[in-house]
């Protein structure tokens, strides 16, 4: 084996951002709890000068994120997804026109709302597995904004052909890899402009802080970003971002085992009496399968489920749960579930009776034994 050969994901994760190997470094990144850096002068481009701006405990983590979404950059570390998030949707002009899933994080249509309210965007929102309709409220579009598979209704967006199209009408196309993560999919290699992520959820993957990410491979939109970050002091702290650099030393283990555990408990819900429905991209019978099986390397750990009786039944489900967390993030190693309606703000779309389930890397039969336990009593 050549020692040029590209890295595999699983071990860019382990490996990168590491210090140099000199005798007697310590093998991880220190903390470096410092708002100022030493300087004076005209100050070199890159240099170390104020926490706001840049600190070196971000780098590592940086690094290895941007290495993972293979981005000519390394990744921008912000203080929560939404910071992330606010930072994309701060390319969309004012005036301009911001086309979204209508099915997507709930808080990315607030602030879409809130744009549309504050800088008169005009907000567009579509099936994002319904290319053709897509495709047609492309005209005039500033941005495009993609989750795939959305949160919470899992559906899955042909994000290729979409991002073919909108470069053709102009827009530029942000991609909430959230779910994903980029062991699964990496939107940069097939042409989005911007990624991000909630680092909250699997990146960090232990339900113990809240972070977010962007990453842009085009130099001017990496350094508008950057300069959002900066202007808007949306920065993350030190810890945190130590924190999710350990996480993410995992990420490939722990995604593995996660997907496992879905596909299997999705393939046994599909079977059990109590349920009106499940979707999990991995189901054959999915309206997401095909694309997902064509597009990603994997097919996630969320899973959407319908039980029998409604809203109350569902809420039954929760209720009787031992070993499932009653909760409202996903994409730690515990495994999570959540009746997204309970929320008044989430879209009327969205099943009354729709759990959200986050699949985490616990033994697949506990796992099981609780949720048709949970089941059986309807
Ligand atoms: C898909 C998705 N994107 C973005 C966010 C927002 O991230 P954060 O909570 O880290 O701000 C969430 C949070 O639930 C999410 O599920």
């Amino acid at each position: 084996m050549s020692h040029d050969a590209p890295l595999a994901p699983a071990t860019v994760t382990v490996a990168a951002g590491r210090p140099a190997r000199t005798q007697g470094a310590a093998v991880n990144p220190p903390v470096v709890l410092s708002s100022t850096f030493v300087s004076q002068g005209v100050p070199a481009p890159g240099e170390l000068l104020y926490g706001r701006i840049d600190a070196d405990t971000w780098h590592p983590f940086e690094q290895v994120l941007g290495e993972l979404e293979q981005s000519r950059h390394p990744a921008l570390v912000f203080g929560s997804g939404m910071a992330a998030i606010a930072a994309a949707l701060s390319l969309v002009p004012p005036g301009g026109r911001l086309v979204l899933p209508r099915h997507c994080y709930q808080v990315t249509l607030g602030y879409a709302a809130d744009l549309s309210e504050r800088q008169g965007v005009e907000v567009v929102l579509v099936d994002i597995d319904d290319t053709d309709a897509v495709l047609a409220a492309l005209p005039g579009t500033s941005m495009l904004w993609v989750e795939s598979p959305t949160n919470p209704m899992l559906e899955v967006a042909d994000l290729p052909v979409l991002v073919e199209a909108a470069h053709a009408a102009g827009a530029l196309v942000g991609v909430d890899n959230t779910f994903a993560t980029p062991l699964v999919q990496r939107p940069l290699t097939v042409g989005a402009d911007v990624v991000v992520h909630s680092v909250t959820k699997y990146l960090a993957g232990h339900s113990d802080v809240v972070l977010g990410a962007a990453l842009a491979d085009d130099d001017a939109l990496h350094a508008r970003l950057h300069a959002y970050r900066t202007l808007h002091g949306s920065i993350a702290g030190p810890f945190e971002v130590w924190l999710a650099l350990r996480g993410l030393r995992t990420l490939a283990l722990r995604v593995e085992r996660a997907q496992a555990n879905a596909a299997e408990l999705a393939r046994r819900l599909s079977a059990h009496p109590a349920v009106v429905a499940v979707r999990h991209p991995s189901l054959p019978d999915d309206p997401g399968y095909e694309r997902a099986a064509r597009l990603m390397d994997g097919f996630g750990s969320i899973i959407g489920l319908r039980p029998r009786g409604g809203a109350a039944g569902a809420d039954a489900v929760i209720a009787a749960l031992r070993l499932w967390v009653p909760a409202t993030s996903l994409g730690g190693v515990e495994s999570s579930l959540e009746r997204r309606r309970r929320f008044a703000t989430e879209s009327l779309t969205v099943p009354e009776d729709l759990l959200r389930l986050s699949v985490g890397i616990e033994d697949v039969d506990d796992l099981w034994a609780d949720l048709a336990a949970a089941l059986d009593q309807l």
